[in-house]
């Protein structure tokens, strides 16, 4: 593997800010010193996650993991730690001048696990797919197919569009020879076993689309058909550990940075919709594979944006398309929602190879239908307006539409183009209004806020009254006395991974009472820490984050940088604390002795018990002269 010096590292620690790149994938919202948003690690639907600017960190409190910005990367994207930095790099635009074998992901595999070779096969099969496209006779016709439908080579090169031979065992072969495990590629869906047992390619003469997941990884493969109609249009890859249709959009991963840049998701109903789309200068647009859209992916898109862009072909399908999606995410989500409707029934493809990529941006920026606007249009269709009875019970509908608006003002314009359309007085439709609103429940309220306690049940300890305060945060957690011991350990740390002269200090005492920490992973931060102090760092909890060899401690690091706690401590403020640390130690111990004390006197073993009897005094003496 690659080494990047320590000093080019330090640069892009230092240059990076960690809201960006944590933005790009996670929805942030300012909430005083640092920005809060829904945990992409685990699933929730009131933040508990928690950037700060300031440190360059991030904490969840809901599952506890933290970091700073190469872990999250690491962790997100199942990056090694080189890859990371590298990513870092790309993003804030230091040049680095190593080469790292990344860019396709290949690296981001954890290749000894059963989906690390899984993917490892569909990127192998992708290139052999992909040449067969651009380089042989054979894929002459598919290639001169997409040509033809005025895709550049530079496309196909981008979205590693290939192309699978009509023979029977063209990938079979092909990964035979690279010694891959076959019944693992059948598996993976890319071969097939027949009912003789014979091994064969599941793919056949398809031009291919490959699939990432949304960290990049290349999980299936979608193939359709060009030269004949035998057969379903798309083929794609059939459900596997790495492979589920309801949490795939294609091109997603990709889109991710211009979403958060544009703040809108752009929604599309084909991979060729996609294609164009990126071609037209729209980098945001995603597809669902040919499926409605679910809640997987309203959850996938929600923690990146909250506006969605549905631009679904012009035709009958897909406007009820536009209209079942527009209502999972306007009406249960609450994302702000328009669609663009393209005329004549063309689809995003069509329109932006005939119409130009200008007239599509246009139509992109100016012409799009808010959610109501759109609700309205459709609501109508089928319907014979001219007809009383029929009018009658549209303007119903349309009104109990307008009457969620929260906004007066928009109520209004609505109002007006009723109105206006149908000749009626404002007076009366207001009135109507009030009538059916009043009959209707109001839309629901976002389910922004506070979260529910019992979300966080399962806290990391937190401080009564005069422990730390975790600054910023919108929610109380339940109020849990922590041990005065665990209060101690959790400052004495934080005091130590802050400042060398305090770890030195906090150290010296430890030894002088014969104590360490209590709490395992508290204990192996503090090992951690004297081996980084000990090669000579100084105070640096990014750096420290680095160097850490698992997330256990790396998460404690977070969590520990994130408590505010008084940076001017005295001396015998620490003091203090290692004695509550030896109190602790000493009451553990008393315990325990109890516990024997009444296991010796059930037994009738009385030498015994009056000896631990003994002891006990002695140490609750020792206690009281302790403290
Ligand atoms: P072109 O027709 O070549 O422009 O491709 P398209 O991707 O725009 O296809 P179309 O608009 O017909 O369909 C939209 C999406 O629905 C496709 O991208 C596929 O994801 C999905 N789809 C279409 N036909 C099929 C099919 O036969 N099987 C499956 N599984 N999915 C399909
Ligand atoms: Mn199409």
């Amino acid at each position: 593997m690659q080494r990047i010096p320590e000093e080019k590292i330090d640069e892009i620690r230092s240059q990076a800010d960690i809201v960006d790149v944590v933005g790009s994938y996670v929805q942030l919202k300012k909430q005083g010193r640092n920005y809060t948003g829904l945990c992409p690690f685990h699933g929730e639907k009131t933040p508990s996650f928690s950037v700060s600017p300031e440190k360059q960190i991030f904490h969840c409190f809901g599952c506890g993991k933290g970091g700073n910005v190469f872990s999250f990367l690491m962790q997100i994207d199942g990056l090694s730690f080189v890859e990371s930095v590298k990513k870092v790099a790309d993003m804030a635009h230091i040049p680095l001048d190593v080469e790292i074998s990344s860019g396709d992901g290949s690296a981001s595999v954890r290749p000894d696990s059963q989906e690390g070779k899984m993917i490892e096969i569909h990127q192998l099969t992708s290139k052999l797919y992909h040449y067969l496209l651009m380089e042989t006779e054979e894929g002459q016709e598919a290639l001169q197919y997409l040509l033809d439908r005025g895709m550049s080579e530079q496309e196909l090169d981008l979205f590693e569009i290939g192309f699978a031979p009509a023979h029977a065992s063209t990938v079979t072969t092909f990964l035979q020879k690279r010694e891959v495990d076959l019944p693992l590629a059948v598996e993976c869906g890319l071969l097939t076993e027949r009912d003789d047992g014979n091994i064969v390619d599941r793919f056949r003469n398809r031009i291919m689309f490959p699939i990432k997941n949304d960290r990049g990884q290349l999980v299936g493969f979608s193939g359709r058909l060009f030269n004949q109609e035998d057969g379903p249009k798309y083929l794609n890859s059939p459900e596997t550990p790495i492979f589920n249709k309801r949490n795939i959009l294609y091109h997603f991963s990709d889109a991710r940075q211009e979403i958060r840049k544009k703040e809108e998701i752009l929604l599309l109903e084909g991979y060729m919709d996609v294609i164009s789309s990126v071609l037209a200068n729209f980098n945001n647009g995603v597809a669902s594979m040919g499926t409605s859209l679910t809640e997987e992916h309203v959850q996938m898109i929600r923690r990146v944006t909250n506006r969605a862009i549905i631009c679904y072909d012009g035709d009958r399908a897909g406007i009820e398309a536009s209209f079942k999606a527009g209502t999972l995410l306007a009406e249960q989500h609450r994302l702000e929602v328009f669609v663009l409707q393209l005329p004549n029934g063309k689809d995003p493809d069509d329109f932006i190879r005939s119409e130009g990529v200008e007239k599509f941006a246009e139509v992109y920026a100016h012409q799009r239908l808010t959610w109501t606007a759109f609700k309205l249009q459709f609501l109508r269709r089928n319907r014979n307006l001219q007809n009383e009875t029929e009018k009658i019970a549209y303007l119903g509908e349309a009104l109990a539409e307008i009457g969620k608006l929260d906004q007066a003002v928009e109520r209004e314009l609505y109002l007006k183009q009723l109105g206006s359309e149908f000749e009626l007085s404002m007076d009366a439709l207001k009135q109507q209004l009030q009538q059916t609103v009043a009959s209707t429940s109001r839309a629901k309220p976002r389910d922004y806020g506070g979260p529910p306690p019992e979300e966080y049940g399962d806290y990391p300890v937190f401080d009564g009254g005069g422990g730390p305060v975790y600054e910023e945060f919108s929610f109380q957690p339940p109020s849990q006395a922590p041990s005065a011991g665990l209060t101690s350990e959790k400052r004495l740390l934080k005091y130590m991974v802050e400042d060398r002269d305090a770890f030195i200090q906090i150290r010296n005492m430890m030894q002088e009472q014969e104590i360490d920490f209590y709490h395992d992973n508290y204990k192996a931060l503090y090992t951690h820490l004297i081996g980084f102090y000990a090669s000579g760092n100084d105070a640096n909890p990014l750096v420290l984050m680095d160097q850490l060899p698992d997330d256990m401690s790396r998460n404690l690091v977070s969590e520990l940088e994130m408590m505010i706690l008084n940076t001017d401590v005295s001396t015998e403020e620490y003091q203090d604390y290692v004695f509550s640390l030896k109190k602790a130690s000493i009451e553990r111990d008393i315990k325990e002795k109890e516990q024997q004390l009444q296991i010796a006197s059930q037994q009738g073993e009385m030498t015994l018990a009056l000896e631990l009897a003994r002891t006990i005094t002695t140490m609750r003496a020792n206690l009281k002269n302790n403290t």
